[in-house]
C-alpha cells in the first residue's frame, strides 16, 4: 500500500482516530485545546480532499455511557478550528450512526460518540472493532496519545479496515521522538525528571544507551541522593529503589554518560505554597526539610551542560511546578528541545517556555513508552509500520 492519493480520499468514508481526551473543568469548558488543535492538520486535509470524515475519540475513563464523558463539548471548539459545522453522533455504532454516515457529503466531518462507553473498545473486541470499521473505506490514526493502548478504535479496527495509515500528527510525533533517539545529532542531552525513580527507569534505562549527558531532576533524585548516602530531610524518597538508583549511577559511569544531579535543592518546611524555603546544597538537607526543586546553581550547571548540545529531549518536571516560587527549575530558555510526556508539557507551558520548544508531544505514556524503546501498537497495526508508518500525503 502506497500513501493515500487524492484519487483514494475524494467521496471515501476515513475514519480517523484522534486523541480529543482533553481536560474539562467542572461546567464542561475545555481547560487544554493542544489536542484539539494538533488533530485540525489532518482532518483539514481530508476535507480539502472531498472525504467524509468519521471522527472518533475516546474521553476519560468511563464506566458505561457516563453523560459528564460525552464529547459534545469538543464540537464547538472543532468546528471553529476547521471552519465548518462538525456534526455529533449519539452513538458511536448502530444503526443512528449509519444513518448519519450515509448522508454525509464530501468534505464534511462527523464526530461519533465516545468510543469508550462500550467496554469492547479497552477490551479490543473483534466484533466491536468490525462494527467501527464497517463505517468507512479507510483508516487514518491520528491518536498519538492513545498509540500506546491496543484498544478496538486504535488497533482492533485496523484488521477489517484497509488501507490504515498515519496522519499527520501521529507521523509529526513519531518523525521527533523516534528520530530524535534513534539518530540524534549529538551531543545528545537527555533531561528527566518526575517524582518517582519507579516511573522513569526504563526511559533512563533506554536513555542511557543512546544519549552523551544525562540530567536528572524532580522529586526522584532524593531517592539518588539517598542512595549515594546523603541525608535527604523528609523528602520523598522510595526506599526500595535505593539499589536500582545505585546501578543507575553505576551504568551510567560505564557507558562514558555524564549524568548530572542538582548540587543544590529548593527545601521547604512543610508541602504547602505557603512553605517557608531556602536553598541548600545537596549534602545539607536538615531534618524535617523537604526538597522541592533543583536551586539556582544546578540550574546554571544544567544549562551550561546543555549549551552545546544538538538533541535535547526533556520528560518530566524538574521541580513541584504547581507552586510558583518553585517553578524555576523548569526554566530552561533558549533550547533546541523535544519535550516528551505530559508533565512536562504543563511544566513549560506554566513557565512559558513552549514556543520555544521545537516539539511538544501531545502523548504522556505514548511518548513515555516510545522513549522506553517500547512499540507502540497503535503504530505496529499500521500498514507497513516499521519504523515508519505509511502516511497520509501532503
Ligand atoms: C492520555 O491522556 O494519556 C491518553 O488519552 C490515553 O488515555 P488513557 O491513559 O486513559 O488510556
Amino acid at each position: 500500500v502506497g500513501d493515500l492519493t487524492e484519487g483514494d480520499l475524494k467521496g471515501k468514508k476515513v475514519f480517523v482516530r484522534a486523541d480529543f481526551n482533553v481536560p474539562l473543568d467542572d461546567s464542561q469548558n475545555i481547560t487544554d485545546d493542544t489536542r484539539i488543535r494538533a488533530a485540525v492538520p489532518t482532518v483539514k486535509h481530508l476535507i480539502s480532499k472531498g472525504a467524509k470524515v468519521i471522527l472518533s475519540s475516546h474521553l476519560g475513563r468511563p464506566k458505561g455511557v457516563t453523560p459528564k464523558f460525552s464529547l459534545a463539548p469538543i464540537v464547538p471548539r472543532l468546528s471553529e478550528l476547521l471552519g465548518i459545522q462538525v456534526v455529533k453522533a449519539d452513538d458511536c455504532i448502530g444503526p443512528e450512526v449509519e444513518k448519519l454516515v450515509a448522508g454525509l457529503p464530501e468534505g464534511s466531518v462527523l464526530l461519533l460518540e465516545n468510543v469508550r462507553f462500550y467496554k469492547e473498545e479497552e477490551k479490543n473486541d473483534p466484533e466491536f472493532a468490525k462494527k467501527l470499521a464497517s463505517l468507512a473505506d479507510l483508516y487514518v490514526n491520528d491518536a498519538f496519545g492513545t498509540a500506546h493502548r491496543a484498544h478496538a478504535s486504535t488497533e482492533g479496527v485496523t484488521k477489517f479496515l484497509k488501507p490504515s495509515v498515519a496522519g499527520f500528527l501521529l507521523q509529526k510525533e513519531l518523525d521527533y521522538l523516534v528520530g530524535a533517539v534513534s539518530s540524534p545529532k549529538r551531543p545528545f542531552a537527555a533531561i528527566v525528571g518526575g517524582s518517582k525513580v519507579s516511573s522513569k527507569i526504563g526511559v533512563i534505562e533506554s536513555l542511557l544507551e543512546k544519549c552523551d549527558i544525562l540530567l536528572l531532576g524532580g522529586g526522584m533524585i532524593f531517592t539518588f541522593y539517598k542512595a549515594q548516602g546523603l541525608s535527604v530531610g523528609s523528602s520523598l524518597v522510595e526506599e526500595d529503589k535505593l539499589g536500582l538508583a545505585t546501578s543507575l549511577l553505576e551504568k551510567a559511569k560505564a557507558k562514558g554518560v555524564s549524568l548530572l544531579l542538582p548540587t543544590d535543592v529548593v527545601i521547604a518546611d512543610k508541602f504547602a505554597p505557603d512553605a517557608n524555603s531556602q536553598v541548600v546544597p545537596a549534602s545539607a538537607i536538615p531534618d524535617g526539610w523537604m526538597g522541592l526543586d533543583i536551586g539556582p546553581e544546578s540550574v546554571k550547571t544544567f544549562n551550561n551542560a546543555l549549551e552545546n548540545t544538538q538533541t535535547v529531549i526533556w520528560n518530566g518536571p524538574m521541580g513541584v511546578f504547581e507552586f510558583d516560587k518553585f517553578a524555576v527549575g523548569t526554566e530552561q530558555k533558549g533550547m533546541t528541545t523535544i519535550i516528551g510526556g505530559g508533565d512536562s508539557v504543563a511544566a513549560v507551558e506554566k513557565v512559558g517556555v513552549a514556543d520555544v520548544m521545537s516539539h511538544i508531544s501531545t502523548g504522556g505514556g505514548a511518548s513515555l513508552e516510545l522513549l522506553e524503546g517500547k512499540e507502540l501498537p497503535g503504530v505496529l497495526a499500521l500498514d507497513e509500520a516499521t519504523p515508519v508508518p505509511v502516511r497520509l500525503e501532503t
